[in-house]
C-alpha cells in the first residue's frame, strides 16, 4: 500500500512509519519537524537518518496546501497524525492549535474533495481528551458524565469529580465510544473537530474514515525535550537531571497509559482491516494508573532518589481520571494490548538512559502557565 503519514517523524508516527516500511509498504512522511518536539537540529538525529532511508521523507507543513497536495499524490491511504499536542499549552496558543489541528485536517479533506487522488482510507488520530471527564457511576447505579471541576474546589484541595444533583462519591468506570464528548481543553476541542471532520467528510467522498481515540501513549522515542506533553518523558528527564518531580493535585489522578507498540498495532489494524471502515475506536489498555504510581515506578527503575513533591498545583483543562473501554476494538479488530505498564516503562527507562538528559523548557513552560493564570 502507498501510505502517507502526516506527523510521521513524531513519537507514534516514526514507529508506525518504520514498521509499515519494514512490512513492505511504500511509506511517505510529511512532517515539519516542530522544534518544540525535535529541537533545532532534527537532521542530526539517528531517527532522521533511519526515516530518510526507509521512507520518502518530506519536510513540510500540513497547513501548506502545495506541500500537502504534493505529498498526497499517488497515495492510497493517509494516517493523519500531525498535530500540536499540549493540553496546557493549547489553553493560550489557541489560534495555533486550531490552525494546525483543525486547519490541517480541513485542508487534507479539501484536497481530497477537490483533486484527483487514489486515497481509499484516512485514519485520524483522535484522543481520549475529547471525553473530558469521561464516564462515572453514581451511587444510584446510573451513569453520568460530570462537568469540569470547579476552580474553587480545586484551590481548596478538593479534586474529586462531582455531578450536579448527585450526592455521594462517583466511581470512575471505563469510557466507551458512545460516551458523551465534552472536552475540557482547546486541544481536546481540536481533536473532536478533527475526528468529526474526517468521519463526516470521508464517507461523502467514498473514502473510508477511521478515528482512533488514543489514551496516554508512552514509550521510547517520546520527546524528552518537549515540556508540554507526555508526563512519563517529562518525569524521566527530571529524574535524569536529579531534579524533584512536582506532582499536580494529590497524585491520585489517573490515566490509561498505553505502550507505543500497542498503539502502532492498533493503527495498523485500523489502516488494513476492512471492518475498521467508518468506525471510531478507543485505543488504550483499559487499566488506570495514578500519576503518583508513575513517578514512584520511574524513580525505582532509574534507581533514583529525587524528591517526589505532591504540590496541590492544578492546571486548567486537566481531567481527574480516564480509562478506555476496549470492547469495540477487541470485538471488531481483535486488538489486545500486549504490553503491561511495568514492562513498557522499563523499555522507556532503558531508552531514556541511553539518550541521556535533554535540555527542556520545562521551567519556562510552568512559568508561562502560571503567568497566564492556567497553573494554580
Ligand atoms: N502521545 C499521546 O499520548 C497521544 C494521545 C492521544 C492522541 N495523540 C495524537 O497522536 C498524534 C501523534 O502524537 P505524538 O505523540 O506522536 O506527537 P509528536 O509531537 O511526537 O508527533 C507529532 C508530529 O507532528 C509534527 N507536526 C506538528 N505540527 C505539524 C505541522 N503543522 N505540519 C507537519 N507536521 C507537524 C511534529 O513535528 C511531530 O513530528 C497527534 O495527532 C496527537 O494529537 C497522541
Amino acid at each position: 500500500m502507498k501510505v502517507l503519514i502526516t506527523g510521521g517523524a513524531g513519537f507514534i508516527g516514526s514507529r508506525l512509519a518504520l514498521r509499515l516500511a519494514e512490512e513492505g509498504h511504500a511509506v511517505s512522511v510529511l512532517d515539519n519537524f516542530l522544534p518544540q518536539v525535535h529541537g533545532d537540529r532534527p537532521e542530526a538525529s539517528p531517527l532522521y537518518e533511519r526515516l530518510d532511508s526507509a521512507t520518502r521523507l518530506i519536510r513540510g507543513d500540513v497547513t501548506d496546501r502545495a506541500a500537502l497536495a504534493a505529498a498526497l499524490a499517488g497515495q492510497e491511504a493517509v494516517v493523519h497524525l500531525a498535530a500540536e499536542t499540549g493540553t496546557g499549552q493549547s489553553m493560550y496558543e489557541i489560534e495555533r492549535y486550531s490552525r494546525v489541528n483543525i486547519g490541517g485536517t480541513s485542508l487534507l479533506l479539501d484536497l481530497l474533495a477537490n483533486s484527483d487522488h487514489a486515497v481509499r482510507r484516512v485514519v485520524v488520530a483522535s484522543s481520549r481528551s475529547i471525553y473530558g471527564e469521561g464516564r462515572y457511576r453514581a451511587p444510584t447505579g446510573e451513569y453520568v458524565y460530570p462537568p469540569h471541576r470547579s476552580e474553587a474546589d480545586m484551590a481548596a484541595g478538593d479534586f474529586a469529580v462531582k455531578h450536579p444533583g448527585i450526592e455521594g462519591e462517583l466511581e470512575c468506570v471505563a469510557t466507551d465510544e458512545d460516551s458523551k464528548l465534552h472536552p475540557s481543553s482547546v486541544y481536546g476541542i481540536t481533536k473532536q473537530v478533527q475526528e468529526q471532520l474526517v468521519m463526516t467528510v470521508c464517507p461523502s467522498l467514498g473514502i473510508e474514515g477511521v478515528a482512533l481515540r488514543y489514551q496516554n501513549v508512552f514509550g521510547p522515542g517520546q520527546s524528552l525535550a518537549n515540556p508540554y506533553t507526555g508526563i512519563l518523558s517529562i518525569f524521566a528527564n527530571l529524574i535524569m537531571q536529579g531534579r524533584a518531580i512536582n506532582i499536580f493535585e494529590d497524585g491520585r489522578e489517573s490515566r490509561d497509559f498505553v505502550y507505543v507498540d500497542d498503539v502502532v498495532e492498533a493503527t495498523v489494524l485500523a489502516l488494513t482491516r476492512p471492518a475498521a471502515a467508518n468506525r471510531v475506536f478507543n485505543v488504550g489498555t483499559g487499566a488506570p494508573v495514578s500519576v503518583l504510581e508513575v513517578a514512584e515506578t520511574l524513580c525505582r527503575l532509574f534507581d533514583a532518589d529525587v524528591p517526589i513533591e505532591i504540590s496541590g498545583n492544578f492546571r486548567a483543562g486537566d481531567i481527574r481520571h480516564n480509562h478506555a473501554d476496549l470492547t469495540r476494538i477487541r470485538e471488531t479488530l481483535g486488538f489486545e494490548p500486549a504490553w503491561s505498564f511495568e514492562r513498557g516503562i522499563a523499555e522507556l527507562v532503558a531508552w531514556a538512559r541511553a539518550s541521556g538528559p535533554q535540555a527542556s523548557a520545562y521551567d519556562a513552560s510552568l512559568a508561562e502557565m502560571r503567568e497566564k493564570g492556567l497553573l494554580k
